[in-house]
């Protein structure tokens, strides 16, 4: 991309960073021309709007405001107050929940100030997907503060529909008696019945947490059905189908209130990050127009067609199908494993990343499938016929034929489609 390019996406701040420090204003301009000019299919990734993009550049960087809104160990936060408290309230507007803390800087640390929230201490059994069938790493993994610190019982989907099992679930609750019940996941592309987990956690007296962080966005936009009502606690990064900054949220029920409110503060964080906070703010109002219902439903419906495409292309659709803004591929039919897959795309400008399958028999950093995820693409404004032309474009990747053909043909469908300064904000 040419300088008046990158002038037209940044706006005026390129040339105020470009005389203060040429070096980070390239990477950044760089980072501008790696995103227009590939294919972005990493499931956990989104454009955000130039609206977020100013509040989370803005002064409310500067501000210390330890506490909550009213209530601050700092003078000078009626502004500041004015963001967290419109976060706040959009946030529990849009998902109908009783109380939300939009304080946590990651969605990790929203899961741990929700595991600390409802009780969970050091040696508590916690049970949740195991990771090797699409949970996170902080449900459990044996290098996380989760795996290190509690009893993870993992679950896990049946090897013949690749779908989560209840009645195993039912069972090792039942078995277990956790503190907690998790459902939530990194790389599961189906509906989750939160009503039957909400049963089996009353049945055996856990608490039952909802880590919504990929799916946010559609249960916000009603493209995907609500725990909210179900769980206790429900966890969310801002950044993936919610298309705001980098961060998470917690929604609670008014029983979990002030639990929520300290494990985040003073337990686990000290001053909130106030720009993002104005972000997630924007990210939520955006999130309240019917355009954004529009993009989310849009979303769900390109990782169908795509999954459509990738399966007719001889790719092997992990449950047969998605639900939701990703789909997990299979991509030993085509001799591949994963790693190799993830790897022919990135030659091809194609961004997604190699995963674990159910039943996977690679290790994780090698793996047998792809995930690939729509809500990027979705928002440069690509439609289900577009998805056929990626299927395509992956697919001849992925047979690795013609490396420099796939990249120009990546690049003139990415181009087409503007990724900074279009997408609609308010209004
Ligand atoms: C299910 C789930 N929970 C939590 C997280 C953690 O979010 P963060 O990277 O913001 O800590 C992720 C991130 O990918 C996730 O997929």
């Amino acid at each position: 991309m040419t300088d008046a390019d990158t002038r037209r996406h940044w706006g005026p701040d390129y040339d105020v960073l470009r005389q203060v420090d040429p070096e980070i204003a390239a990477a950044i301009a760089d980072e501008i021309t790696r995103k227009q000019e590939s294919l972005q299919l990493i499931a956990s990734e989104n454009f955000t709007s130039p609206a977020v993009l100013a509040a989370q550049g803005s002064v409310m960087t500067d501000k210390y405001a330890e506490g909550y809104p009213g209530r601050r160990y700092y003078g000078g936060c009626e502004f500041v107050d004015v963001a967290e408290r419109l976060a706040i309230e959009r946030a529990t507007a849009i998902f109908g929940a009783e109380h939300a803390n939009v304080q946590p800087h990651s969605g990790a640390q929203a899961n741990m100030a929700a595991y600390y929230a409802l009780g969970v201490n050091d040696g508590d059994t916690v049970m949740a997907m195991s990771l090797a069938h699409g949970g996170h790493l902080t449900h459990g993994s044996p290098v996380n503060f989760s795996g290190k610190w509690f009893d993870i019982v993992g679950y896990g989907v049946r090897k013949d529909d690749e779908l989560i099992d209840m009645d195993d679930v039912r069972e090792l609750a039942a078995e277990h008696r956790p503190k907690v019940i998790v459902a939530g996941y990194t790389a599961y592309p189906r509906h989750v019945e939160f009503a039957a987990f909400r049963q089996i956690a009353d049945e055996v007296g856990a608490r039952f947490m909802v880590d919504a962080a990929h799916i946010a966005g559609l249960i916000a936009g009603g493209a995907h059905p609500s725990p909210v009502g179900d769980a206790d606690a429900v966890t969310f990064t801002t950044h993936k189908t919610m298309r705001g900054p980098r961060g998470g949220t917690i929604l609670c029920t008014e029983e979990h209130r002030k639990a929520v409110d300290k494990a985040v503060f003073p337990m686990l964080q000290g001053g909130p990050q106030m720009h993002a906070i104005a972000g997630k703010a924007v990210a939520f109002r955006e999130a309240q127009q019917p355009a954004y219902t529009e993009y989310v439903h849009s979303v769900v419906d390109n990782a169908s067609a795509l999954a459509d495409g990738l399966a007719d292309e001889g790719l092997r659709i992990v449950s047969g199908g998605t639900d939701i803004h990703y789909l997990l591929a299979d991509v030993t039919p085509l001799g591949l494993t994963g790693a190799e897959a993830e790897q022919r795309c990135e030659q091809a400008g194609i961004a997604l990343n190699k995963n674990a399958i159910p039943y996977d028999q690679n290790p994780p950093m090698v793996a047998s499938g792809i995930r690939v995820g729509t809500p990027s693409v979705t928002t440069q404004g690509m439609g289900v016929d577009d998805m056929r032309t990626v299927a395509s474009l992956i697919a001849r990747a992925l047979r690795g034929d013609d490396a420099a053909g796939v990249r120009d043909d990546v690049r003139e469908l990415a181009v087409a489609h503007p990724i900074y300064g279009l997408q609609p904000s308010v209004g």
